[in-house]
């Protein structure tokens, strides 16, 4: 069976997507069998990129490893909108060994169902308290941490309907992403809250990006960091090569099964 990685949070621009694109094709350059499922079934950020790569490199003629996109099948309007996850994952199950699935930043049913599926799930965080106002709410007095909120607590049931079902626990990581080189005191800030919880509710975190310009630039290639030297990049500028082990770092941190870290 797959292992399903979820990328989730209940906010726009914290990286969901670029996260997705960047986890899903280390997997496939890893040489694993990965299947990508959008469920921003309006913006459809990821499969646009992931469509991107594929024009790109049939244009460039290279052939370099790409995760396997599907659109969730068509369903009868009138019907519940469930049962369009399950068979897109069910399709997948047997022949891929992950299954990366990208959130809207909104809450959705479709997002919902796919946080009970994850075996991992992976929430980007801007270092910012109003992207950590949707995992907690903090005493403006003295910092800490007052309980969980909307996002948290979404995440606490799909860990419910897991455990009712007897399936494994989600191994849940919070990725503090866009980490700036200055507002050290506000990083510091958001740190601590982040540890503070991390503890009381149950994920681990780990640092993802900082903000870069290159991870803009690679969208319209479909490229990833990972990439730029099948084509034609021979030296990778000095924030490129930090970047790229800000990748290998996360997907070592991740804890991924039947993963050796080496790409
Ligand atoms: N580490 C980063 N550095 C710079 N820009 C980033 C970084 N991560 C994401 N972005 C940019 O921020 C915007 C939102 O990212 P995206 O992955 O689409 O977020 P989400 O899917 O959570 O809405 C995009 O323009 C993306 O290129
Ligand atoms: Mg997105």
């Amino acid at each position: 069976m797959a292992h399903i990685i979820v990328v989730g949070n209940e906010k726009g621009g914290s990286g969901k997507s670029t996260t997705c694109m960047h986890v899903a094709t280390a997997l496939a350059r890893m040489g694993k069998r990965v299947g990508a499922l959008d469920l921003d079934l309006r913006q459809r950020s990821f499969g646009r990129y992931l469509e991107n790569r594929r024009a790109y490199l049939a244009q460039a003629g290279l052939d370099l490893p790409t995760p396997d996109y599907h659109d969730l099948p068509d369903t009868d309007p009138a019907a519940a909108q469930d049962d369009r996850l399950a068979r897109a994952v069910e399709a997948m199950d047997a022949t891929k060994d992950f299954i990366v699935i990208d959130c809207p930043g909104s809450h959705t049913r479709l997002s919902q169902l796919a946080h009970t599926m994850a075996d991992t799930l992976i929430t980007p965080l801007n270092d910012s308290f109003v992207d950590f106002d949707l995992l907690a709410r903090v005493d403006p007095a003295t910092g800490r941490v007052k309980g969980p909120s909307i996002y948290a607590e979404m995440v606490w049931g799909a860990r419910q309907v897991r455990a009712q079902e007897g399936l494994k626990p989600i191994d849940w990581i919070v990725v503090r992403n866009r980490l700036g080189a200055q507002q050290m005191h506000n990083k510091k800030k958001v740190g601590a809250a982040l540890e503070d919880l991390s503890r009381r509710i149950g994920f681990r975190v780990l640092p993802g990006f900082s903000e870069r310009v290159i991870f803009r630039e690679l969208f319209p290639r479909g490229l990833t960091l990972l990439d730029l030297k099948d084509t034609g990049v021979d030296q990778l500028n000095l924030s490129n090569v930090a970047a790229r082990q800000e990748l290998r770092d996360l997907m070592g941190g991740l804890k991924l099964p039947s993963l050796t870290v080496g790409f």
